[in-house]
């Protein structure tokens, strides 16, 4: 094969940033690979728009037109939904092609599946852009791993909820101005249920476990929330105990199982993920060798996720990604077994609580922060005028008492 031969699905943002960068990196890819890489077919919808495409590209809105091609090598999917995507992808791996996604929601439900099939056919399947847009967070996971044991991640995976909470601190906006501000700079769906209730970052977050600890929880025992519920006034007295509000999905290991949350959570200046702005995304690895590494960087965007993308496709050319490290088993390091204690934001307790939580601090009025056990706090969280919001890592104490002795109004 003196040529590799690519069909992208779909042409919006994703679609038409990799059909450019294969034209404006063809050097590149022609060193790096021996071979020239060639758009041959688009998969789109809508015939009727007008596209910056080349007149020898097959342009069609029927996927067996694409399947019909003489040489097909590479298909990579950025189209929208979970079925039809599935299915072309299907149909590709059975074509012996390799494949590569941009499409989370589609690869959490259907990713296992299609490296099963992938595996048996002999082929690859790339899906570093589902995580984290352009930072490379699968490869460097699939790295650690050959031998690092993974204990922990953390990441701020959804940029629009992390562009909301960032804009509602700074420009002290509301929760709906923020949502209206990200709709109107592109960074939020007219409806953008998806961002912010949490399951997109959901999506990531058990795409990212499998990669990791080579399965993924329970869909149903995960905690998914969403920032709806953050208010300007949550944040506001947030900030006066130095920390801020961060929508972080966190999978580790407790009692041998793997767990996952995707909610909002408060984090102090210490945190990696207290300076992540706007639009940015970030994940923080711990394993056992190297302790905890940081990666941050834009987390969407049509050149960003293009990049991943390219990645994928010279390694699938190389078929480096057939060699997926197996896990060893669980690790665990949790700090949160079995009673261990955390910190907690607190909003909108009015009675006596029992000695089991220490206030830490309540000179905000309507707030406090507690040291509790979650199992001796799920009580009162599930209270509905109480909001809790963990507080990730160590905090500076100002005073620590029981509310035994203290009533907090
Ligand atoms: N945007 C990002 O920054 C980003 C980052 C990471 C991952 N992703 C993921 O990448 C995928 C694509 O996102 P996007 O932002 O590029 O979407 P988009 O701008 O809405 O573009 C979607 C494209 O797919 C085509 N399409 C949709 N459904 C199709 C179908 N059933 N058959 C054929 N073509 C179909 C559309 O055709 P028409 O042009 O004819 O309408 C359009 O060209 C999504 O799964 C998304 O979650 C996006």
């Amino acid at each position: 094969m003196s040529v590799i031969k690519v069909a992208i699905l779909g042409f919006g943002t994703v679609g038409e940033g990799v059909y450019r960068t294969i034209h404006s990196h063809a050097e590149e890819l022609k060193t790096v690979l021996g071979k020239k890489v060639e758009v041959a077919a688009i998969l789109i919808r809508n015939q009727e728009k007008q596209r910056n495409i080349s007149g020898d590209v097959l342009v069609t809105s029927d996927f067996e037109d694409i399947l019909k091609l003489p040489q097909l090598d590479i298909v990579v999917e950025a189209i929208v939904g979970k079925e039809s995507p599935h299915l072309f992808l299907k149909k590709s791996i059975e074509r012996g092609c390799h494949i590569i996604t941009a499409n989370k929601e589609m690869f959490a439900h259907h990713g296992a599946e299609l490296q099963k099939l992938a595996e048996e056919n002999g082929v690859s399947v790339g899906f570093e852009a589902t995580v984290a847009g352009g930072i490379p967070v699968i490869q460097t996971i699939r790295h650690l791993l050959k031998v690092n044991r993974v204990h922990q991640l953390q990441g701020i995976l959804n940029g629009t909820s992390n562009f909301i909470l960032t804009e509602m601190r700074e420009k002290k906006q509301s929760f709906a101005e923020a949502l209206l501000q990200a709709q109107q700079n592109g960074f939020a769906e007219a409806d953008p249920t998806n961002d912010v209730e949490g399951f997109d970052a959901f999506y990531k977050t058990m795409i990212l476990s499998r990669i990791a600890f080579g399965d993924e929880p329970n869909w149903e025992d995960v905690e998914r929330q969403g920032i709806t519920a953050i208010t300007r006034e949550l944040i506001e007295a947030a900030e006066t105990y130095g920390l801020r509000f961060k929508h972080v999905a966190q999978i580790n290991i407790k009692e041998g199982e793997l767990k996952a949350v995707v909610k909002p959570v408060l984090v102090n200046q210490d945190h990696p993920f207290y300076h992540v702005e706007g639009v940015q995304n970030a994940v923080n690895v711990r394993s056992d060798i190297v302790g905890g590494i940081t990666l941050q960087g834009p987390g969407a965007g049509m050149f960003p996720t293009a990049s991943a993308i390219i990645e994928d496709l010279v390694f699938v050319c190389q078929n480096k990604l057939a060699d997926v490290p197996k896990t060893t088993g669980f690790v665990s390091d949790d700090k949160t077994l079995q009673g261990e204690q955390e910190y907690w934001f607190v909003q909108g307790v009015t009675e006596k609580l029992p000695k089991e939580l220490t206030v830490v601090d309540q000179s905000v009025a309507g707030f406090c922060i507690l040291k509790a056990a979650k199992k001796d706090l799920i009580w009162l969280a599930n209270k509905e005028e109480v909001l809790c919001f963990p507080i990730l890592g160590e905090i500076k104490l100002i005073k620590e008492e029981t509310l035994d002795s203290v009533a907090v109004s």
